[in-house]
């Protein structure tokens, strides 16, 4: 199913003029362990710490060139997609790998050496969009409001929120095909394939979600909602703003125009 969606958003794409930057994970035999290895270079020989590690190697050059490859794509484009099936309510280990690899010390988050000071709409990634599209093998009532296994955006807020939004990416409200292990003969209706190929079309015109930005005044201490913002709210909801506000995107005209480059990363 995940190789369905990626076919249409390459094709969907391409079609409008962007320029698409494949990662094909297992394809590449992409290293999924974030390790020693990852640090050619040591800062430290005696204990690993992978912050310093991945601090020193991102600013001193010395990262393997699989992941400076990878953080080439994401920087040269305008918009990044990640699909992946639903493993255990979250991406399988080899795409989590990619992001614990990539997102580097100094770029993903410590930006600019400034410990938390540029995170949550703010950061190495800003004014990229971001989009997850996903295959869940359970059915769309399993993950509604009420649902058994929880709504689906909630268990997706660690990458919507803590991976993408932290480091600077507007992301688009997640794209789901439901009920991947009953589908017949293996293909996805053509009501699913035609919701899919208008998201793609729709990638730089969508609203992303209102997550409230670190430092827009609803975080005065950079940590905690000041009291006033969502008074009512605990948890996840209350990191939302209700409505949208008319600087939400916060992507520029730029990001209109036709002729973007898409990183686009499956597994
Ligand atoms: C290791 C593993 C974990 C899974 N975890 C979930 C899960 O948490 N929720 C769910 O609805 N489906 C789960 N599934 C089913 C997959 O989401 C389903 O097989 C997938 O969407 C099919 O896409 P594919 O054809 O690209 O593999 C899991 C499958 C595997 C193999």
């Amino acid at each position: 199913m995940t190789r369905q969606l990626v076919d249409i958003a390459m094709e969907t794409l391409k079609t409008q003029g962007h320029e698409v930057l494949q990662s094909d994970l297992y394809g590449m035999g992409w290293k999924a362990v974030f390790d020693d290895q990852d640090f050619p270079e040591r800062a430290n020989q005696g204990r690993l710490s992978f912050i310093e590690e991945s601090g020193h190697a991102f600013l001193n050059g010395c990262q393997t060139a699989d992941v400076e490859a990878e953080q080439g794509k994401i920087l040269a484009a305008d918009a990044v997609i990640l699909l992946f099936p639903l493993w255990w309510f979250g991406m399988p280990a080899i795409l989590k790998g990619w992001v614990d690899r990539v997102w580097a010390f100094g770029l993903a988050y410590g930006y600019r050496g400034a410990g938390n000071a540029y995170r949550y709409g703010e950061g190495g990634f800003a004014g990229k969009r971001a989009l997850l599209a996903v295959a869940v093998g359970g059915p769309e009532q399993d993950y509604s409001s009420r649902g058994i296994n929880g709504p689906l955006e909630q268990l997706l807020f660690p990458i919507t929120h803590g991976t993408l939004f932290f480091p600077g990416m507007q992301v688009l409200p997640t794209f789901a095909v439901y009920g991947t292990v009953r589908m017949d003969g293996d293909r996805m209706s053509n009501e699913v394939t035609a919701a899919w190929r208008s998201r793609a079309e729709r990638l730089f015109d969508d609203a992303p979600i209102a997550f409230r930005p670190q430092n827009d005044g609803d975080y005065p201490d950079r940590h905690v909602l000041a009291d006033h913002v969502a008074p009512t709210r605990t948890g996840f909801a209350a990191h939302i703003a209700d409505a949208l506000r008319p600087d939400a995107s916060g992507d520029g005209g730029s990001l209109m125009a036709g002729n973007q480059s898409v990183a686009l990363s499956a597994m």
